[in-house]
Parts: structure tokens; C-alpha cells; sequence
């Protein structure tokens, strides 16, 4: 038993007595009991490597490489991603590709290497084989960027084979990614598991896996970036290692890593170029990012336990009073009858559908938690439902998997079965009636109370797994994805002239197709801030760019000036949501003295002001997968000092923000990228790259403007107006703009601008189209002073 397991018992044991106590014991004893019975045990297990090649097969794109003990199906696609498979494993099925394999890229072949080994050549990448199934990632200019070495496998009678795949990267490189990390953005030396987790309570920076975890690794080195996939949604762990460079001694050590799965095929996606071009490739591969509806992008206040409707009128008021944006409200589980899923209190929140009307009058929406969890109870409708259609998660002898989430005993609908998707869809019907808007989904790790053991489904629980059939070791990790599947295509079924709005605490690879995803239960407190940021970051680069956590942290009070701080750098992520936990302290602005109320205020005008930014970086994340929040050496990654750099982002192409992460600061340093950067409030510029100090007042966070950018803003009538930041002398800049056209599927129009100096002025014009010439909105210039 580990120290989390230990508290657990410890709240189980306080809980005992009560009656959802003791259904969690039973049902942990259940959860131990179905494992003893429906998971043979492993039986000897015999290892074994590829061996020597043997022969090829040349193939569309590539082709295979046949070994003593296994072949590898090398494959170069049209788009430039690489696909690499071991022992017949190809990229279908997989839940993280967007519309199947894509078309192999017809120039790439294989062709002999050095020393006996075979090679495909394509224009972003070479991939070499060597004779005993070492397989090389290089540039097209033919410098390494990763070695994986041959394979290991363990296999055993009747089971799943285990494997270790073990890579060797430059000694400069840094590893990002595997999904929403706590401790990162950077990974550092250590193990991260890969099975989506409840941390039960609150997390901070030291607790890892969380709710996402996914097999998308970033690398960054000199040499090149590359993003490299292990299509595989079984349970297993990345052990990083960084390098080190012997400070020009040539006695650097590689940087290495290995992957280890307990089950699933071992094959592998990988993508080279910078950061933006991987990242495309990635999109294209997986999917777009879903694009949130504008009204999204605004600021959400939510709370566990607002428990009425008067109590969320006294909030929408405080907003409304004080003059403060305020664009959608969360309700939590306790607006559910008897927390059951698809159900309103009708004492507490008596006439919904009215009272949504009303606050969608004042431009404000409602969003519903949605779980997965069904109460397990024949009568309630849900159940009858669900059970006469048999979409819930059965054990190996056929009977519903029963765990204990907040209605109590309840059942788990299989998403990885297109038939449960089906009949869950459609239940959104009853939110939209009940006025929702955007959707919630929670808890669906999924999570199982346990007393003792692991917070989830047994690991013999059975899946559909879209026909193939497998278990819960292979269906837990894409249990959220599957959820927002569902929830995402019956939203679109129910109402095809809006975009879905959905967010979801669990996923995997691919799932911002249907949505985003929030932090979940951040511990408050100054690490927990922290952690904030590197579960957006890190997120960002595995492909979700919607996400933010909650402000002011899941439990507790915060101080004043945490609130604050937290409340500053939050209006800066695309998901700008106040949330806390049944009994936490306060969380609206006006709770912490005036001083924090007027710059929360700031805070929540200039997030509206940049709101046509943000729709325009959420469109651009469409169309590109480049996140809206970017590490500072996304244009640079070759700037080793902004490798390491991981208290402050690029939002978009124009703003720097660095955040204050600690108590008391007034002042901070900020590392910028090459070029001038102009401090937005004091227009003072400064010279990148290297590092400067400004300041960082209560009042605000450091903002800094790259020179020749240009942004859009809201004008004061609520139009949109452009920001244009002065070039340095003698260089040229410019910007995008997507104004978005509704909430619907209408194609928005790109505007492109450019800025330069003219004769001592600072001229910006459109690009393009037949208005070329005139910008044909408002514009500002800024940095003139400099
Ligand atoms: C856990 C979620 O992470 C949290 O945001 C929510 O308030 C609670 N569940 C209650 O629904």
C-alpha cells in the first residue's frame, strides 16, 4: 500500500459508519475480488529482442523490415509524420487518429543503409533501420534526433506481451509533454506513469499521474524538434533522463528515455521540424482542436455547492453590481437530484429552463457537470434505460460493474462502445431543455471511491473497445476520450447550427476534437499556482490548447494576494474559470478587500479587450494545432536558456506574460526571445534575447508586446480595433486576425496585416484581398515613444 492508498483507507476509515463508507470498503473488496478472479496471473514470462534482418518488403511509403523474431512496417505519410510499427502492428485501429492512416507519401522508399541496415528518406525526416532493429529518427540533414534501440518484449502464456523501448536523445535535449503534468512543464529525471488518475483531493506539483496522461512526447534540442507517439492505451510508465554536456570536455551524456507497456502494440508516430510545423502535422494526424463558441472564451465562475438558485443570483449580482464581465456559470453535482447524472433539484433549482433564460438575456451562460457514474438502482430511469440497452462496463462473468461515485452504487456506461455512445448522446437533450449551454464532464478517469486500492474500475472490467474487445488495462486511458465522443457527437446531433462546448477532466491523445480540459482539483497554495501553468503548457504541446485551471485553487482559502495572483494569470489562459470545492473558502473578487476587487477588475476588462485575441488564437489553433499558450522557446528552440524557462508563455505570437508565481513579488525577471519587446503598460522596451527585470506591481502581471505585432482588441462600442505595436527601426511585422462569424460552422475570414516604417510613421495595412491598402478597422500604434 502507498502513502495515497494509506490516506484513502485512513478517509475510508473515517467515513465508516456512514453509509457511503461502507459502500466504498464493499466496493473496493469487490474491485480486488473481480481482479483475483477475472486477471489470470502472469505465467513465466520469456523475453525476447528482433534479432538480425532477415529480408525486406518495400511498401507505399516505405515497407518492412523483416528480423530473425519480429519485422518492423516502416511508413512515411503524405503529410510527414512517420509511422513505425513492430511485429505486423500498423496504425489501425486507433483511438487517437482523426480519419484513419492516412496516405503514405509515394516518394519515400526503402533503401539499403550502412552496415546492413535499410532507410526510408522523405523530405522532414530520414528513419534508419539498423540489422538488429535499432531504429534512428534523423533530419534531412541527416543529424540524429533519436535513437530507439532495439525492442524488448516479455511474453507469457495466454497474456498480453509486456515491452521496453528505450531511446537515446541529444545531451542538450528537454523532454515536454505526456499529457498534464504537475511538475513541468520541463520533465525531469523520473518515472511518469501513464494511467489517468484521480490523485484523490488536491494535487501540487509532486503528484503525478493525474487525469491526463498520454504517450506524446515533445522533444527539443539543437538538432531539431520532434514529437514522437506511442499509439498505445495501455497502462505503462516513461522513465526521462536527461543529458548532460560535459561544458565542452566532449564528454557529454546523451539524454535517454524508455518506455514501458504492460500490454498493446508497440508502434510509434513520430514528427520533425519546429514546434509549430510538428504540432500541425500532429493536428492533422489526431484532429483539430475543437473551437469553443466565443462566449467560451470569456470569464466562468463556478463553485461546488452553490447549492440554490438564490445563492447563484447573489453571485451573477456581485458580478453584475460591481460592473464585472461575468460570461457563463458552472453548476456542480449538488444542482442534481440526489447527485444523479441528467437530473435537476426541483426544490433548489425550481424553474432552470426561466432562470437560464434570464441570464443568457444578460449574456451569461449556464454550464452542467455531466458524469458518467449512473446510479445503480432499478426504477431510476437512467439505470432501466441504460441497463435494457446493455451499454454499461460488465466484469469477465458478464455481470455490471458496480463502483460507488457520488449517487452512491453505480454503474459505468461503456464510451468505448459505439452503442453506449449512442444512447449517451442523445441525454444531452434534457440539459439543453434545462437551458445548459456547455458541459462539464467529470469524473471520468473514471474514478470509483476506494477504501483501499486504486480509485477506479476493476482492471478485468471488459470494453468494447469499438468492437475489438479488450479490458480495463487497455480501455481505462481512453475512457474520458470516449466520454467526450459522445457527449460531443450527441450535442452536435441535437443541435447541428452550434458548436458543441464541452471540457472534460479525463482524456487521451486526440481529445481536443471534442473539447478541452480543465487543471481539476489544484491544491491551493503557491505550488499549486505553479502547477497550474505547467498542466496548461504541457497540455498545449501534446495538442489540447483549451484549458485553465481553477482559480484560486480547488480547496481552501487563498490569501489575498494568492487569489490575486492566481486571478492574474488565469485572465491569460484560455480557460479562464473561478472554481472551488464544497466548504472552500470564497472565490469572487470582491471577497478579498477592495484593493484585490479593483484589480480583478483590470483583470476582467483587459481579458475582455483581448477577447477578439483569444478568438482568433482559438481559430488559429484550429487550423494550425498551435496552442494559444506557448513555452517562450516556441519560436526559438534553439535558445537553450528559454528551454529551461518556465515561469512565463507566449499567448499567441504578440504577448509575452510572466506571471508572479511567489508571495511578495513586486519585481521579476523575465527571459525574452530575440527582438524588441515593448512593456504594455509602460511601453518602455527592451532588447531580446537575454534577460531583464520589470516590474510587477499588485496591480497587474508583466505583459510585454512584440515589436511589429499587431492584435486585435474590443473597441469601447464593442467592435474590433487593432493594437499595433511599433517595429524596431527598419524591420517589418504584422499580424492575423479571425473574427468569429456566430457560434456556428460559418468559415471565418482570415484578415492579415502587416506593420513597417514609412518616412518616421508606422504604416499598417491589410494583405490580400481587393480592400488591400486601408486596414478598414481602427487602429492604434503603440511603442512610439521608443
Ligand atoms: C471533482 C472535480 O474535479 C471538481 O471540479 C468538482 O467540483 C467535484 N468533482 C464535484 O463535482
Amino acid at each position: 500500500m502507498n502513502g495515497r492508498d494509506l490516506v484513502r483507507s485512513v478517509k475510508a476509515v473515517g467515513m465508516v459508519g456512514t453509509a457511503q463508507g461502507l459502500r466504498t470498503v464493499r466496493s473496493s473488496w469487490r474491485r480486488w475480488r473481480a481482479d483475483a478472479a477475472g486477471l489470470a496471473p502472469r505465467g513465466p514470462e520469456r523475453a525476447r529482442v528482433p534479432g538480425t534482418v532477415t529480408g525486406v518488403e518495400p511498401e507505399p511509403g516505405g515497407g518492412v523490415v523483416r528480423f530473425a523474431r519480429s519485422e518492423l512496417r516502416v511508413r512515411v505519410t503524405a503529410g510527414g509524420a512517420v509511422f513505425w510499427g513492430w511485429d505486423g502492428a500498423g496504425p489501425e485501429p486507433s483511438y487517437a487518429l482523426s480519419c484513419g492512416s492516412p496516405e503514405p507519401d509515394p516518394r519515400a522508399v526503402l533503401e539499403p543503409d550502412k552496415e546492413g541496415g535499410w532507410r526510408v528518406v522523405s523530405e522532414r525526416a530520414t528513419v534508419a533501420v539498423s540489422r538488429h532493429g535499432a531504429v534512428e529518427l534523423r533530419t534531412p540533414g541527416g543529424v540524429m534526433l533519436r535513437r530507439d534501440l532495439p525492442p524488448r518484449w516479455w511474453e507469457a502464456e495466454g497474456g498480453a506481451a509486456r515491452w521496453v523501448q528505450r531511446s537515446e536523445v541529444a545531451a542538450d535535449a528537454r523532454f515536454f509533454g505526456l499529457g498534464g503534468r504537475a511538475g513541468g512543464p520541463r520533465l525531469r529525471n523520473g518515472t511518469y506513469r501513464l494511467w489517468n488518475t484521480d490523485p484523490g483531493g488536491s494535487f501540487g506539483p509532486g503528484d503525478d499521474p493525474l487525469y491526463i496522461t498520454m504517450p506524446v512526447q515533445m522533444v527539443v534540442a539543437d538538432a531539431g524538434t520532434h514529437l514522437v507517439f506511442h499509439d498505445n492505451t495501455w497502462e505503462g510508465e516513461v522513465l526521462v533522463h536527461e543529458g548532460e554536456e560535459g561544458a565542452g570536455s566532449g564528454h557529454d551524456r546523451t539524454g535517454s528515455c524508455e518506455v514501458r507497456m504492460d500490454g498493446g502494440p508497440l508502434r510509434c508516430w513520430a514528427m520533425v521540424g519546429t514546434p509549430a510545423r510538428v504540432l500541425h502535422t500532429w493536428a492533422s494526424l489526431t484532429g483539430p482542436p475543437a473551437l469553443p463558441p466565443s462566449w467560451a472564451l470569456g470569464h466562468h465562475h463556478a463553485r461546488w455547492g452553490f447549492g440554490s438558485e438564490q445563492e447563484v443570483r447573489r453571485i451573477v449580482a456581485g458580478y453584475q453590481e460591481r460592473g464585472l464581465p461575468l460570461d457563463a456559470v458552472h453548476l456542480d453535482i449538488d444542482h442534481y437530484e440526489a447527485h444523479q447524472v441528467f437530473t435537476v433539484d426541483k426544490e433548489r433549482f425550481p424553474k432552470l429552463p426561466q432562470f437560464a433564460d434570464e441570464l443568457r438575456r444578460d449574456g451569461i451562460r449556464l454550464v452542467s457537470i455531466v458524469d458518467p457514474g449512473v446510479k445503480a438502482e432499478p426504477g431510476v430511469a437512467l439505470y432501466d434505460s441504460g441497463a435494457a440497452a446493455d451499454v454499461f462496463v460488465r466484469d469477465a462473468a458478464g455481470r455490471a460493474v458496480r463502483g460507488v461515485v457520488w449517487p452512491g452504487e453505480s454503474v459505468y456506461p461503456d464510451f468505448t462502445d459505439p452503442r453506449a455512445r449512442e444512447w449517451w448522446g442523445p441525454l444531452y437533450g434534457e440539459r439543453l431543455e434545462q437551458g445548459f449551454s456547455g458541459f462539464w464532464h467529470d469524473m471520468n478517469e473514471p474514478v470509483s471511491f476506494a477504501a483501499f486500492g486504486e480509485a477506479t474500475l476493476p482492471r478485468s472490467a471488459r470494453h468494447a473497445l469499438e468492437g475489438v474487445g479488450g479490458d480495463h488495462r487497455e480501455g481505462h486511458n481512453v475512457y474520458g476520450l470516449a466520454m467526450a465522443r459522445a457527449g460531443y457527437e450527441g450535442l452536435r446531433a441535437l443541435h447541428p447550427d452550434e458548436r458543441p462546448f464541452v471540457f472534460s477532466r479525463s482524456g487521451w491523445a486526440g481529445m481536443q476534437r471534442y473539447g478541452g480540459t480543465w487543471s481539476g482539483d489544484v491544491s491551493t497554495g503557491w505550488p499549486g499556482l505553479r502547477a497550474s501553468l505547467s498542466l496548461v503548457l504541457g497540455l498545449g504541446l501534446c495538442g489540447v490548447p483549451y484549458s485553465g485551471p481553477d482559480v484560486g485553487g480547488f480547496d481552501g482559502s487563498p490569501s489575498p494576494e494568492l487569489y490575486l495572483r492566481w486571478f492574474q494569470l488565469g485572465s491569460y489562459l484560455p480557460l479562464f474559470r473561478t472554481h472551488a470545492a464544497m466548504g472552500a473558502g470564497r472565490r469572487e473578487p470582491w471577497e478579498f478587500g477592495d484593493e484585490v476587487l479593483e484589480h480583478a477588475r483590470v483583470a476582467l476588462a483587459e481579458r475582455r479587450r483581448l477577447l477578439p485575441y483569444f478568438v482568433t488564437l482559438a481559430h488559429l489553433a484550429r487550423r494550425t494545432g498551435t496552442p494559444y499558450v506557448r513555452p517562450l522557446w516556441w519560436g526559438s528552440p534553439e535558445d537553450r536558456a528559454l528551454r529551461d524557462c518556465e515561469d512565463a508563455f507566449l499567448l499567441g505570437d504578440s504577448l509575452l506574460v510572466a506571471p508572479v508565481l511567489e508571495d511578495g513579488v513586486r519585481q521579476r525577471a523575465v527571459r525574452l526571445p530575440r527582438g524588441r519587446w515593448y512593456d504594455t503598460v509602460t511601453g518602455k522596451a527592451y532588447e531580446g534575447p537575454g534577460q531583464v527585470v520589470v516590474d510587477a506591481p499588485l496591480s497587474r502581471v508583466p505583459v510585454l508586446a512584440r515589436a511589429g505585432t499587431v492584435l486585435p482588441v474590443r473597441a469601447s462600442d464593442g467592435g474590433v480595433e487593432l493594437e499595433a505595436w511599433a517595429p524596431a527601426q527598419g524591420r517589418t511585422g504584422g499580424g492575423l486576425v479571425i473574427a468569429d462569424a456566430g457560434d456556428g460552422w460559418a468559415e471565418a475570414e482570415i484578415e492579415r496585416y502587416t506593420t513597417r516604417w514609412d518616412e518616421g510613421r508606422v504604416v499598417v495595412e491589410r494583405d490580400g484581398d481587393e480592400s488591400e491598402g486601408a486596414p478598414g478597422r481602427p487602429v492604434g500604434v503603440r511603442g512610439l515613444a521608443g
